[in-house]
């Protein structure tokens, strides 16, 4: 079964960006022990990241057909993007909203996430390991 990973704005620049908050992981280095443990669960991942809000919405609905479910970090778009939101909810796969840091403990204009009532559940606050916990949460819906 596949599953799609997909990152917003400024994701491409982990690793350099706010090390501080978002840690010391490029896209490439996460990316890459997703899809380790991808094999582990017998999952195979395929990524995307863009920093344009209508490539995003194009990537979720390319998910249909072609995949069993989403992990997403919507980045700056979770407080803004209705047409993510949208998009999420009209593909209709089980979603996994994914963010490195603790958004609840941010800034306030990041306390709404517009994107988290359109997926299953919302992993934040861990770091890269953020995205090996929403590998493994969905894996479990799957299996379920
Ligand atoms: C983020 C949190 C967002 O508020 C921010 O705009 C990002 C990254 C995270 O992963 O912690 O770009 O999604």
């Amino acid at each position: 079964m596949k599953v799609l990973v997909i990152n917003g704005p400024n994701l491409n620049l982990l690793g350099k960006r706010e090390p501080g908050l978002y840690g010391h992981s490029t896209l490439e280095q996460i990316e890459a022990r997703v899809t380790a443990l991808g094999v582990e669960l017998g999952l195979e991942v395929d990524f995307v990241q863009s920093n344009s809000e209508g490539t995003l919405v194009d990537a979720v609905q390319s998910a249909a057909g072609r995949a069993a479910a989403i992990v997403i970090n919507p980045a700056a778009y979770t407080h803004t993007s209705v047409a993510l939101r949208d998009a999420i909810t009209a593909v209709g796969l089980p979603a996994v909203e994914v963010h490195l840091s603790n958004i609840l403990a941010r800034e306030e204009f990041r306390h709404t996430s517009l994107t988290a009532p359109s997926c299953r559940g919302v992993i934040a606050g861990f770091g890269a390991e953020g995205y090996l916990l929403a590998l493994r949460a969905v894996a479990s819906l799957l299996a379920s």
